[in-house]
């Protein structure tokens, strides 16, 4: 059979507070990410403890275009995908605003990605594949969840937090621990001095027969917890981003086991920002390897599990069929899965 020529992506995501651009390459059989460049704006939002949206969108209009030129070099780009949502409308707008311009201007097919399918994807980066059906957690700032996938075209939602996501968990109890921003990374620094058995959390809804995630009592019982002691010493913080961390851990990972035995499937993998927690990762590969029948398990590099753009291309790829043009992509924040 005659091969087809490769297809470039040029992908664009500004959903949040990283400014990224990525080029995708697909060929019949294989997908290589030929660039992903991503400007992080943690030193402008530092100060405030979180992501300010106005300086976020601010900081795109003004990254934008240098990033998006280091990702593309002298690549002429075939299609142009772009994240749509859900995200901080006025970030998202930046990207959408800048890709649809440039598809405009150069006559490009343009594709709006879900940034949770983005986060999905990012599985797909490297090989081996997972293998349909896969069930996937999804972990980040934003978002958490569990979706079972058949194939890339059906996706069905298993469940997903009902209150705080797991990323927003780390960071709010980082700042109740006066820990720096953002919070998934300073918690994991401090619990590697910590003893994760000190405090016993909540876990909750483990004991449901359902899919879906709550965070904010464990969020309260820290809280609780710490205004019990007169002075927090380098060790008692420790001790406590440690028995948080493991909290979140076993929820995460008791979770997704109660839904594997019941979905059986072939694959079960992580992504989103805070499958950048190497005790998550590695906690959760040994979890899956004593599943009674043959999973494989699969996470994506830590530089595609924050946010990127390579992700959002690497979805696109899978949904070249629904390229459109510039007018027909709008900002959807609210679009769900
Ligand atoms: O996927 P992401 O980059 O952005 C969203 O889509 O939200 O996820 C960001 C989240 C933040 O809440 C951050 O604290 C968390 O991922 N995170 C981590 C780690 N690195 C980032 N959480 C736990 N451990 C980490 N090492
Ligand atoms: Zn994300």
């Amino acid at each position: 059979m005659p091969k087809s020529k490769p297809i470039k992506i040029l992908a664009i995501e500004t959903s949040c507070d990283e400014t990224a651009a990525a080029v995708i390459e697909k060929t019949d059989s294989d997908l290589e990410i030929i660039s992903n460049v991503v400007t992080s704006q943690i030193e402008i939002h530092k100060k405030y403890g979180g992501v300010f949206p106005e300086h976020a969108s601010r900081a795109h209009v003004e990254k934008i275009i240098p990033v998006v030129e280091e990702a593309l070099g002298n690549i002429d780009p075939d299609i142009i995908a772009v994240t749509i949502g859900p995200g901080l409308i006025g970030s998202l707008l930046v990207g959408i605003n800048f890709a649809k311009t440039l598809a405009f201007a150069q006559k490009k097919l343009i594709i709006g990605v879900n940034h949770w399918l983005g986060h999905i994807y990012s599985n797909w980066a490297e090989k081996p594949y997972p293998i349909f059906p896969a069930l996937i957690l999804i972990v980040s700032g934003g978002h958490t969840g569990l979706v079972l996938m058949e194939s890339p075209n059906d996706i069905e939602p298993l469940g997903e937090t009902l209150d705080d996501a797991a990323g927003e968990a780390f960071d709010k109890v980082a700042k109740l621990l006066n820990l720096s921003y953002p919070g998934g990374p300073a918690i994991s620094k401090a619990a590697k001095k910590g003893n994760p058995k000190t405090y016993n959390f909540p876990r909750s809804m483990l004991d449901q027969k359902n899919y879906n995630f709550s965070f904010s009592g464990l969020k309260t019982a820290i809280l609780y917890e710490t205004k019990k002691l007169q002075k927090m010493s380098l060790k008692n913080k420790a001790d406590f981003a440690a028995s948080f961390q493991q909290a979140v851990i076993d929820i995460l990972i008791g979770k997704t086991i109660q839904a594997a035995y019941e979905f059986k499937p072939k694959s079960i993998c992580l992504c989103g920002g805070v499958s950048a927690n190497k005790e998550l990762r590695e906690q959760m590969k040994k979890a899956v390897a004593k599943l009674p029948w043959k999973t494989s398990y699969h996470v994506p590099p830590i530089k595609l599990s924050t946010d990127n753009a390579a992700m959002i291309g690497i979805a696109a790829a899978y949904y070249l069929d629904d390229a459109t043009t510039h007018d027909k992509i709008s900002a959807d924040s609210n679009l769900k899965l």
